[in-house]
C-alpha cells in the first residue's frame, strides 16, 4: 500500500511528499523545508515580516517630512532601547539571509527548468515582475549594503542623524541610486505580494479583486513614501529640513 501523500500549493506547480515511513521525529519537518512548496512557504513567511519591517521604518521615515527635529526625536526614541534594537537587528537580519538564500535557490531552479520545459514555463506566471526577482533583490540587497553602511555604520555617534540625511540627499547622485532602487523595490515587491497571497492560499475568487488592487497598491505606497524623500531633498524642498 501506498504510504506517500502529495500535497498540491495553491500554485499547482508545487509538491510536497510526506512519507509516513518514516517514523523519526522532525523528518517530515527537514523535508518539508527541502521542497519547493515547503522553501516558497518560508520565502512567503520571511517576505511578510520584511514587510512588516519595512512599513514601520516608511512611518518612521515619514517624519522627515515634517522636518529634523521630529526625525531626530523617532531616532532618539528607538536608540533609548538598545537591547531592543539590537534584538530587532539580528532577527531582521537572520530572516533576511533566509529570505535570500531561498529566494536565490527558487530563482536559479526555475531559470533551470523553465530552459528545458518550454512549455511548462508559459504555465506559469510570466511577467516582467515575476521574470525579475532575482535581479530586482540581488539590487535591493545592493541598496542595503550601502544603505546601512551610509546611516547605520558610517556616522559618528556624535553626528545627529538628521544631519547625515541632509547631508547624504544633498547630493544628487545619491539620491538618484535611491529613486533607482526603490523602483526596483516596487517591482519585486508586486510580484513578491501576489506570490505571498498565493502560497497562503488567499487565490479565492471572493479576494482576487482585493489582491490585483493590493499588489499594485501596496508597492505604489512604499515607492511614494520611500521615493519622496529624495525627491524631497532633490526639488530643493528639503532645505528648510533642518529649520523644523
Ligand atoms: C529614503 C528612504 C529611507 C531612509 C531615509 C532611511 C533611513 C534610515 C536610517 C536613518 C537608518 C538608521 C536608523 C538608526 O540607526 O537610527 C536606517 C536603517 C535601516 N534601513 Fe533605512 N531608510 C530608507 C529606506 C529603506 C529601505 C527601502 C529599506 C529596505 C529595503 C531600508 C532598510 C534599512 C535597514 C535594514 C536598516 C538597519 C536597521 C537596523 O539597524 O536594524 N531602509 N534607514
Amino acid at each position: 500500500m501506498c504510504d506517500c501523500i502529495t500535497i498540491r500549493a495553491a500554485t499547482g506547480d508545487h509538491r510536497f511528499t510526506f512519507n509516513s515511513s518514516i517514523r523519526t521525529k522532525g523528518m517530515w519537518f527537514f523535508n518539508f523545508c527541502k521542497s519547493s512548496i515547503g522553501r516558497k512557504f518560508f520565502m512567503a513567511l520571511s517576505g511578510l515580516l520584511l514587510l512588516a519591517f519595512l512599513a514601520v521604518h516608511a512611518f518612521g521615515n515619514a517624519a522627515i517630512y515634517a522636518g529634523s527635529k521630529y526625525f531626530q526625536f523617532y531616532a532618539d526614541f528607538l536608540h533609548n532601547f538598545p537591547v531592543l534594537v539590537l534584538l530587532a537587528s539580528v532577527g531582521l537580519g537572520s530572516v533576511l539571509v533566509l529570505h535570500i538564500v531561498l529566494g536565490l535557490s527558487l530563482f536559479l531552479e526555475k531559470r533551470q527548468r523553465t530552459g528545458r520545459y518550454e512549455v511548462y514555463a508559459r504555465l506559469t506566471e510570466n511577467t516582467f515582475a515575476s521574470r525579475t526577482m532575482g535581479y530586482t533583490g540581488l539590487f535591493i540587497l545592493l541598496f542595503l549594503i550601502i544603505h546601512v553602511t551610509t546611516f547605520v555604520f558610517a556616522p559618528g555617534s556624535d553626528t545627529p542623524i538628521s544631519v547625515v540625511v541632509m547631508e547624504r540627499f544633498s547630493s544628487f547622485f545619491f539620491s538618484l541610486f535611491y529613486l533607482v532602487s526603490f523602483i526596483a523595490l516596487g517591482v519585486h515587491l508586486n510580484h513578491g505580494f501576489f506570490s505571498m497571497m498565493q502560497t497562503f492560499g488567499f487565490n479565492h475568487p471572493r479576494y482576487d479583486k482585493t489582491i490585483s488592487v493590493l499588489t499594485v497598491a501596496v508597492p505604489v505606497a512604499f515607492l511614494v513614501i520611500f521615493g519622496g524623500i529624495p525627491l524631497y531633498f532633490m526639488s530643493g524642498a528639503g532645505a528648510s529640513f533642518m529649520h523644523h
